[in-house]
């Protein structure tokens, strides 16, 4: 038999508390526990093309499922019964100090995902003591960044274009900004087909047309930052008024080489990090070459599809190369595990491009913010639940790669 009684008013009336609603952009944000929650905000808030120039990649997007997929089947493995009260997320990079395993990706045309754009990327990573890459084609000057992020760390990211001089003005100006370390994009030398673009009919600068304005009712945030704030301006392109793949193409040198590593190594004083490194070979090649580090990444899958990833490369890579070289990975990050694992698989650091995005256009400044206090959760606790209190102590035994696509001998 229950046992039953009289209830308590005072206890009924305490269920009865409604919560009123919230709104505003803390409220909206508060509401995102993953990355997944920010990217389903930032794609009710931003217009069609500007959020598949953002989510989409190339062909049909096999390489970032892929890599999405190959950090969803990893398997941890955790220590038990060791103290984890105090975990340690912060770790060394390329001669300097990041308080958390990631950094944030050079992005092109980020002031047209959300108009506060790298001002707000910059500012975060600061805030936060996690280094800031501007790209080539940011919509924001070298020294504004800066003034976002006068004493963290600013990373710049080289196209190197057919017309030399105004990528090697960038790199003096960065290096005058006191910028530490540079990004030598290598996997670009044309365009990827980006098919979402092409299918909108989306242009630098955008163009309206009938599909535009229908989808820009619900989100009229998003055109009065666009229309009331400076026009987007690219130090380093002139507008075609094409596709970003236009404009890419018609920017972009394919000839770039060797020669060039040497050309930017006598320009710049920093670190050179060689990005979009794909197979073992080149990254044997570009180590003995006395680089300062290697991104294992094929561009967020917007590049050449069906591209190996980059993850999966990780441990052979790290055998090659061997434990003291900088390796760095990217591509499909969207959780603080994939972090984790990729540490725990020997990387030096990782990137994070979409996930920034996400929360830019969840909410500008503040939506950076909350990506990297989730991402930062995530890390920490996963870090926690594995038994282990510092990045060093990460190894390979605690993770193992769950094999679904299997490379056929050849
Ligand atoms: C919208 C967008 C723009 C990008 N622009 C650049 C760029 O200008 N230069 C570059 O080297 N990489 C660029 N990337 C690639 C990122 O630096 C990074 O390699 C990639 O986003 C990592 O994958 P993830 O988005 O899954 O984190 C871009 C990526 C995105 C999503």
């Amino acid at each position: 038999m229950v046992q039953r009684q009289i209830p308590n008013p005072a206890d009924v009336l305490e269920f009865l508390k409604i919560k009123m609603p919230e709104f505003g952009k803390e409220a909206r944000l508060k509401k995102a526990f993953s990355i997944y929650d920010l990217r389903r905000i930032a794609k009710r808030r931003t217009p069609a093309a500007a959020f598949d120039y953002t989510d989409g990649a190339a062909d049909d997007e096999l390489s970032i499922q892929r890599a999405r997929q190959a950090f969803e089947d990893i398997e941890f493995h955790p220590d038990i019964l060791t103290p984890a009260e105090h975990v340690d997320t912060s770790t060394e990079i390329l001669g300097g100090p990041s308080a958390l395993p990631f950094g944030i990706a050079p992005t092109g045309f980020t002031r047209l995902m959300q108009t506060e754009g790298e001002t707000a990327g910059a500012g975060a990573a600061g805030a936060a003591g996690i280094p800031f890459t501007l790209s080539t084609l940011g919509t924001t000057s070298i020294e504004d960044v800066k003034k976002a992020n006068p004493d963290g760390r600013n990373w710049f990211q080289l196209y190197v274009m057919r017309d030399r001089d105004i990528s090697y003005g960038l790199v003096e100006r960065a290096a005058k900004a006191g910028f530490d370390t540079l990004q030598f994009t290598v996997d670009t030398p044309i365009a990827g087909n980006r098919m979402r673009d092409a299918r909108n009919g989306f242009s630098i600068p955008p163009q309206l047309s009938l599909g535009t304005i229908a989808n820009a009712i619900p989100r009229p945030w998003w055109w009065i930052d666009f229309l009331t704030t400076p026009k987007l301006e690219f130090a380093s392109l002139s507008s075609t008024g094409g596709t970003v793949g236009d404009l890419l193409n018609s920017a972009m040198d394919p000839t770039i080489g060797y020669d060039d590593l040497a050309t930017i190594r006598e320009l710049w004083p920093g670190n050179i990090v060689v990005k979009g490194v794909q197979n073992v070979p080149d990254a044997v090649k570009l180590i003995d070459l006395g680089v300062d580090g290697i991104i294992l990444s094929n561009h967020g899958g917007r590049q050449l599809d069906r591209a190996p990833i980059p993850f999966r490369l990780l441990p052979e890579v790290v055998k090659e190369v061997g434990q003291d070289a900088t390796v760095m990975v990217d591509t499909g990050i969207m959780n603080g595990q994939d972090i984790v694992a990729s540490m725990a698989l020997g990387a030096k650091f990782t990137l994070v491009g979409r996930a920034y995005l996400y929360g830019l256009m969840a909410g500008g400044r503040e939506g950076v913010d909350r990506m990297i206090q989730i991402l930062s959760s995530e890390i920490r606790r996963t870090m926690a639940l594995l038994g282990v209190s510092s990045i060093d102590e990460l190894e390979p035994r605690h993770v193992t790669q769950l094999t679904r696509l299997v490379p056929v001998g050849n």
